[in-house]
Order: structure tokens, then sequence, then C-alpha cells
């Protein structure tokens, strides 16, 4: 367990660090769902058995996956607003 020093007690540094864990997990699994539905719906192309549904199959996973990705993207510059440094 990581415990990061700050004014308000070590606790409150835990909650967020676990959210950064459970979002960075999600996104992983999110990816593999992503490759998978992109391979099944190459192969649906080539057998000329392409549906709306299989692109949908793709799309769900990538909205998720570009969600959770802004997240991801945001952290580093959260953690050093989050810093100490003044903020006015
Ligand atoms: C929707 C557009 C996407 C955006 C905006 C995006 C953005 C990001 C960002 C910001 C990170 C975090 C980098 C860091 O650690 O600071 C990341 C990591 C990663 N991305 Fe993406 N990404 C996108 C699509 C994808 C796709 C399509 C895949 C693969 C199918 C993918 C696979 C990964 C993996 C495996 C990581 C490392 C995750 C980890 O740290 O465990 N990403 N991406």
């Amino acid at each position: 367990m990581v415990r990061a020093r700050s004014a308000s007690g070590a606790s409150s540094k835990e909650v967020p660090l676990n959210w950064n864990k459970w979002v960075r997990q999600i996104y992983r699994w999110l990816s593999l769902a992503f490759t998978v539905a992109v391979i099944v719906n190459i192969v649906a192309v080539a057998q000329k058995k392409y549906t709306d549904r299989l692109g949908l199959l793709a799309v769900l996973p990538l909205v998720f996956l570009l969600l959770t990705s802004l997240y991801l993207f945001v952290l580093p510059y959260a953690t050093e607003w989050r810093s100490g440094r003044p903020t006015d």
C-alpha cells in the first residue's frame, strides 16, 4: 500500500490511489475486448458476413476506452495539482 503524507491525514490519499488502480485495470480489459472485437469484425468482413451489430461490438468498448483513457490522461496533471503547490 502506498501511503502519501498529506496535511489532512494519510488515509485521505488512499481512495484516489485505489481508483487509479481500478480505472487502469478496467482500461486494460477494455483494450483487450476492443482488440478481440476488431478481429471479429475483420473476419466478418472477409467472410462477407458483416452486420451493424458487429460494428457496435467494437465501437462500444472503444467509447468506454476513450472515457477511461481521459481519466488516465489527466492523472499525472491531477497529481501535480495535489502535490502541494500554491493554487493562487
Ligand atoms: C480511444 C483512444 C485512446 C486514447 C485517447 C488513449 C489514451 C491512453 C492514455 C492517456 C493512456 C495512459 C498512459 C499513461 O500511463 O500515462 C493509455 C494507456 C494504454 N492504452 Fe490507450 N488510448 C486509446 C486507445 C487505445 C486502444 C485502442 C488500445 C488497444 C486496444 C489502447 C491500449 C492501451 C494500453 C494497453 C495502455 C497501458 C495501460 C496500463 O497502464 O496498464 N489504447 N492510453
